[in-house]
């Protein structure tokens, strides 16, 4: 949560800030601010708005004027944690003096001791964040004689909490101090220029040299050049960070809006995932996993832990798992499983799955299972993301950079992969004979052309969208492979449409939530075929009996299916633990356009961000 972008070294400084923000914007848009050095007054130039979608041009319209030939600079897209979003609550945070800036990204734990040492010394707080105590202390460090980078070095000592932050000072108008502590921070640089970002695609812009900084190091970044302490002070070399796609990818090529745009990538997001790790023939292959075939005969429990849409990627792999390897598999929601003392051991596998790398509760979830000595695999769409590198092994899928805040086409690459390695696990393990390792793999590897016709289809997925766009209430219902699909297709409708969905497993709904229904309620149910078909079509009837209307998703010319049901979303027919993979793209339409009905920016639902990176 929030987007932190620094430069040094251009004149454009300003616009480069800017540029950066618009890319950051998927991790926080309550606000937005920028800080440049102005070297020839000596002083620091600030703007900052508070009006969520147009902060950016807010600030825009302030660009006549910036210093000349500006120094340094910090900018900052936030999402609230600790005060309002208004214009005082917006970063860049200033000291007393007004020479010091600071951005933040994270939570300083134990800001209110550091307010009250604070205002008893005499400093003048201005703001409700917790970020602007370290301005002040940063000032402190200052005034007795310390340069900025050795400044925030001793002032994050004395700090606790997760953080990533970026600060200038007026009297050394050149440099960048950037730090981290578990939130994403990288650092890059050309001959000239120095810059400091969230993530890979605002820094692209500038330069594909990028570094990765490791938990408590603090880089001075200055034109065309990086040096690298760690607390102590000591020299420390960072990792540098290959890069395999270049910015146009995060940009929306043509659609609407970047929602639209990767629903619409999902046949390449999926095919890119599966190349070179599945042939036809049920081989497998997945190079970076690193663990041997021995170690992976070794396991006798796997457990996936993770948040959101990713959860539900862990509840079908899961069953993918149990089905194909024979393993005993179970999905946690990682900031449950952080705090229930889980019982591991050296058999046990612990999967995170994080499209990001970063959700804090993801990432400590991985290292309290570290600690309580169990195997651990990231699976992230994101080279050298934090959990990337602090796992045993990861497994990668290739979507590509994902900006719309609701997850979809990197949703599916994780399905596609998780169902590779459970396919890997099983031949790896002999737990399915040859023919079926090949019909699994064939399956796997129709799926980008499945996902081509289920989207050739789209006009069809937005029609029924339309009738359902006024009501306010929706019951998601699927039995095995169907209830991850129910549970994915709820979550999308609440996040963007902002209305009440909930789902259930469809065989539950008759121990209590039943009695919600009457006439009015409207129930989107996965029937699919499966050998469970005719126990869904049961609660189908019992849900219609109480005068729910009901929509299907269901396979392509099923007249059984579409004839006891008010309206269908029609999907190509797939193997059924494949068959979340394609179920869900007619719910992220459906999800899509009931927003676009409502008048809501589907990129950037109120409240949320990409990137969690607060408990
Ligand atoms: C929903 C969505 C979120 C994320 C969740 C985990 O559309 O995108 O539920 O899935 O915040 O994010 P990652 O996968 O980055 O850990």
């Amino acid at each position: 949560m929030c987007g932190i972008i620094g430069v040094t070294g251009t004149p454009d400084a300003c616009e480069v800030l800017l540029a950066g923000l618009e890319l950051l914007e998927y991790r926080g848009y309550d606000s937005a601010g920028i800080v440049v050095a102005d070297p020839e007054a000596g002083t620091l130039w600030r703007a900052r708005a508070a009006e969520r979608a147009g902060s950016i041009q807010r600030l825009r319209d302030r660009l006549d004027e910036v210093p000349a030939t500006p120094g340094a600079g910090v900018g900052h897209t936030r999402w609230a944690t600790h005060g309002p979003p208004t214009d005082a609550n917006a970063h860049p945070h200033i000291d007393c003096t007004g020479r010091v800036a600071i951005v933040h990204n994270g939570i300083i734990e134990n800001y209110r001791d550091l307010a009250a040492r604070l205002d008893a010394t005499g400093h003048k707080r201005t703001s409700a964040t917790d970020t602007e105590v370290l301005a002040h202390l940063i000032e402190d460090e200052v005034e007795a004689g310390a340069s900025l980078g050795e400044a925030v070095r001793r002032c994050l000592r004395a700090v606790r909490g997760d953080f990533a932050i970026a600060a200038v000072h007026a009297a050394e108008p050149d440099l960048l101090v950037a730090a981290r502590r578990t939130s994403p921070l990288i650092v890059g640089k050309t001959e000239t220029v120095g810059v400091v970002a969230s993530d890979v695609a605002a820094a692209l812009a500038t330069t594909r040299e990028l570094y990765a900084l490791d938990d408590d190091q603090v880089a001075e970044v200055r034109p065309g050049a990086i040096v690298v302490y760690d607390l102590d002070g000591v020299r420390v070399e960072p990792t540098r960070i290959e890069v395999a796609w270049g910015v146009r990818r995060a940009m929306k090529g043509g659609y609407p809006d970047f929602m639209s745009k990767e629903i619409h990538e999902q046949p390449q997001a999926v095919r890119d995932t599966l190349l070179g790790r599945i042939g036809s023939d049920g081989s497998t292959e997945i190079e970076e996993l690193a663990l041997s075939d021995e170690e992976l005969r070794a396991v006798r429990r796997l457990v996936f832990v993770a948040c959101g849409s990713s959860y539900h990627a862990g509840l079908v792999a899961r069953q993918a798992i149990e089905r194909w390897a024979g393993v005993a598999a179970e999905a946690e929601v990682a900031s449950e499983f952080r705090y229930r003392q889980p019982v591991l051991d050296d058999g046990t596998l612990v999967v995170v799955i994080s499209q990001s790398g970063e959700t804090v509760d993801t990432l400590h979830a991985m290292r309290e299972a570290r600690r309580r000595g169990a195997r651990v695999v990231a699976l992230t769409n994101v080279v050298d993301s934090v959990m990337s590198r602090e796992a045993d092994g990861v497994l990668y899928t290739r979507a590509g950079p994902e900006i719309g805040v609701a997850s979809t086409k990197c949703h599916l690459a994780q399905l596609a992969m998780l169902e590779t390695f459970a396919l890997h696990l099983a031949r790896v393990r002999g737990a399915l004979a040859g023919d079926e390792l090949a019909g699994i793999a064939g399956a796997l590897l129709s799926l980008p052309d499945a996902l081509q016709a289920t989207l050739a289809r789209a006009d069809e997925f937005a029609a029924v969208a339309e009738r359902f766009a006024e009501v306010e209430d929706f019951y998601f219902l699927g039995r095995r492979t169907g209830f991850p699909v129910a549970l994915e297709g709820a979550l999308k409708l609440k996040e963007l449409a902002y209305v009440r969905a909930e789902a259930y497993p469809a065989g539950e709904m008759k121990h209590g939530p039943i009695s919600l229904i009457e006439p009015g309620a409207v129930v989107v149910v996965i029937a699919t075929r499966s050998s469970l078909w005719e126990k869904v079509m049961g609660n189908v009837e019992e849900m219609r009996a109480r005068g729910a209307s009901v929509v299907a998703v269901a396979d392509e010319g099923d007249d059984e299916t579409a004839g006891l049901v008010d309206a269908v979303l029609e999907v190509p027919s797939v193997i059924e633990l494949c068959s979340p993979v394609v179920n869900v793209v007619p719910l992220q339409s459906f999800a899509y356009t009931v927003a676009r009905a409502r008048g809501n920016d589907v990129d950037r639902p109120r409240n949320l961000a990409k990137v969690v990176t607060v408990e």
